[in-house]
């Protein structure tokens, strides 16, 4: 077999959070694979950085009272504990903030500036004259041109849905100062993506099977048909102030944070090379051998598959061999939620269940390649750990291990061939090692149960807790648990990439040598002493998930206004990539016959009065164009004077089922908005809605 160089980067996390259970989708991912490219003797080099530079870690650190550069130290250190306590084992880790990324970004864009691709424009854009700022989208504020909710961000609005641009925004203010934005020029510098052999060279790179087949459809759509240039020139400058790279000869302008990220690849690569004495060259030229993958969300596909490339390709760089994409992390089926709990990050995962081995395990198991999203049901999670990792797996060591220690003196005995036979004949090595290869993690993880299902049919056969009761079948049992030894071997040879600290304490048990995929493995041989067998892994208590989901609920805290989560996810992304998990702590989607369950109906208000005893409630009497008028007891009292009440229209829920409370039934629900801020609002429909209407 040949060995392989082969490059691999996840893409480089935000320096303005922390790591949470959907990021660690595509780093365990990223290291299985790494880790079983690693088995099979390649050479293969897993690098990953910070990505640091923008608007938001800017700000953030400016609110924190400390420079940007102490806020990326600090969360640098965050994620990387994160990370090793996932065991993502980075060859390097690095930061987008180093020397390294800043010379291969200004590298490249002097090459690109050579090769007529750079184009200086001015243009018009908001600025907040009070921080002496211009202002990204996400940071001018103000009331929908559409729906006219308040408070929406400068590209879309989150109560209607509409996408407009911040000039369209009615009364517009900086979401930073708070003040009245003013339209201002400045040049801006581009980078000329629709220029022709630009467009051409994404069409044909687009072909060359580097993308999974719903990538390239995604760019297929992005870059229009053969002749209709849909891409435009891309906006690679921002101005000062801004955390970032200083554009050559350029004062005052900065490259945007996306110019420089994947970058950052090679930057943290170059350090990689310093260190372990490599040849950047070798990996990164355009006659390069070696191979190159980045590992990415369905969300950054856009800055992957267009950008990036056009970037390598006209810089004199070799583009990468394919784009590994993968969908979004659901929990119980739904977006993450902070509200729910679900909104889980990595430290809290560890603090509450530790073994972070059974995430890996699980995550494998639901791997499978595509970019379909992917979905972490809790009470899944316990069933798949509890029955096929610790029922399947690490019971066939617990149940014989015992029996070598006490009975054999730690020796193992004869193998039963037979069993061993059975065994390899029941699956194919090969087969397992291709689905690894394709990511196909679950297919390989269900091989893999497969084959333990035969090893525990062979114990259950065997029965050696029946054997060990016996007179005279010592020679059974010994070779029954000797047998049971090697099958777990094999296993663990397999789950090694997905589990490799449970394998270094399997092989450290078994008194054997790092397992590695191509060795060809006899089995372990009569006298060969093993170690007395420690709990390798135990069951998962669904009361731990309890506990992680109440932690990730009690750090639930208002997000700053300042620092909107997703501003570096530029207009671009928003508008081409799919959406993206965010916490909004909306409800799950339902579908428009579950929202034809609630009857919502015009009601008069034609009596409201005060309930003695009661602190929050009025009563009011409700029109709805029935014979009789209903009687709701609202909790408004803190808003409203009943006298004001008397007459208006309102909105209540028809068929809430009636309920008895202390001061009589209440018939209905009438509805009203509140928030953050102080006040409770009852809504009104407009003008010539009459009693008994339907609201649908
Ligand atoms: N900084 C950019 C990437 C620059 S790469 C040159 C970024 N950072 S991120 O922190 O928002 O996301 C890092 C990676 O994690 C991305 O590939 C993203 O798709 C992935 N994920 C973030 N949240 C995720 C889920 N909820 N589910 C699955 N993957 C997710 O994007
Ligand atoms: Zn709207």
């Amino acid at each position: 077999m040949t060995t392989r160089k082969i490059l691999v980067t996840s893409a480089l996390p935000y320096a303005n959070g922390s790591i949470h259970l959907g990021h660690l989708v595509e780093y365990i991912q990223t290291d299985i694979w790494v880790r079983f490219q690693k088995m099979q003797g390649h050479e293969v080099h897993y690098v990953c950085a910070d990505d640091t530079h923008g608007t938001p870690i800017m700000l953030r650190a400016e609110t924190e009272g400390i420079t940007p550069e102490q806020l990326i130290a600090r969360v640098w250190q965050e994620h990387y504990d994160d990370f090793a306590a996932f065991h993502v084992q980075f060859d390097h880790y690095g930061s987008t903030n180093s020397n390294e990324t800043k010379e291969f970004a200004q590298g490249i864009y002097r090459e690109l500036k050579a090769a007529n691709l750079i184009e200086v424009r001015s243009i018009e854009q908001f600025y907040d004259p009070v921080k002496n700022m211009f202002l990204p989208d996400r940071f001018i504020k103000g009331e929908c041109p559409k729906c006219h909710a308040k408070d929406q961000y400068g590209d879309n609005c989150e109560v209607c849905g509409a996408a407009y641009a911040p000039i369209e925004l009615i009364a517009p203010y900086s979401a930073v100062s708070g003040a009245k934005p003013e339209m201002r020029n400045s040049d801006h510098y581009f980078f000329k993506l629709s220029a022709e052999p630009c467009q051409q060279f994404l069409r044909e790179w687009t072909k060359s099977g580097s993308l999974q087949p719903e990538a390239a459809n995604k760019m297929q759509e992005w870059l229009g048909a053969e002749g209709e240039s849909k891409l435009s020139d891309w906006d690679i400058s921002r101005d000062a102030p801004y955390f970032g790279f200083e554009i050559p000869d350029a004062p005052g302008k900065y490259f945007y944070v996306w110019l420089d990220a994947p970058v950052g690849y090679m930057g943290s690569f170059k350090k990689l090379c310093e260190i372990k004495g490599l040849d950047f060259n070798e990996y990164w030229k355009p006659d390069s051998t070696a191979e190159m993958y980045h590992f990415i969300g369905k969300d950054i596909l856009y800055f992957h598959a267009l950008f990036w490339p056009a970037m390598l390709k006209n810089a004199g760089y070799r583009t990468p061999n394919k784009l590994f994409a993968h969908g979004f992390l659901t929990v119980n089926g739904e977006k993450m939620s902070k509200s729910r709990g679900t909104f889980i990050t990595a430290k809290s995962y560890v603090d509450n269940i530790k073994n972070t081995e059974y995430l890996r395990y699980y995550y494998a198991a639901k791997i499978n390649g595509t970019m379909e999203d992917l979905d972490l049901n809790l009470d899944d999670f316990v069933a798949k750990v509890n029955s096929d990792l610790i029922g399947k797996y690490i019971n066939i060591a617990s149940r014989c291990a015992g029996f070598i220690a006490k009975r054999f003196d730690g020796k193992l005995g004869e193998t039963d061939l037979t069993a061993v036979s059975e065994f390899k004949a029941a699956f194919d090595g090969g087969e397992i090692a291709r689905c690894f290869e394709e990511r196909e993690f679950s297919r390989a993880l269900r091989e893999i149960m497969r084959l333990a299902d035969v090893a525990n049919q062979y114990i259950a056969e065997q029965k050696p807790w029946a054997l060990a009761k016996e007179e005279g079948r010592d020679a059974e049992l010994h070779i029954a648990c000797s047998t049971a030894m090697t099958l777990f071997r094999d296993l663990t040879l397999y789950l090694k990439p997905v589990l490799p600290v449970l394998a270094e304490q399997v092989e450290a048990f078994l008194n054997i040598p790092p397992l590695a995929w191509n060795a060809s493995w006899q089995p372990l041989a009569a006298g060969h002493p093993i170690n007395s067998y420690q709990h390798l892994a135990t069951r998962l208590d669904p009361k731990l998930i309890a506990a992680l989901t109440a932690a990730n609920q009690a750090s639930l805290s208002p997000t700053p206004a300042v620092v909107p989560h997703s501003e570096q996810r530029h207009a671009e992304a928003q508008q081409h990539a799919t959406e993206v998990t965010e916490e909004k702590n909306f409800e799950p989607f339902i579908s428009i016959e579950d929202f034809a369950k609630i009857d919502l109906r015009v009601a008069r208000i034609v009596n409201a009065e005060h309930v003695e005893g009661a602190a929050k409630l009025l009563k009011l009497t409700l029109d709805i164009g029935e014979a009789n008028p209903r009687t709701v007891f609202a909790g408004i009292k803190s808003a409203y004077d009943p006298e004001t009440l008397k007459g208006r229209m309102t909105v209540m829920v028809a068929n809430l089922a009636p309920r008895k409370m202390k001061f009589g039934m209440s018939e209905g629900m009438v509805l009203a908005a509140s928030g953050d801020t102080p006040g409770l609002f009852i809504l009104s429909p407009d003008d010539g809605a009459q009693p008994g209407m339907r609201i649908k």
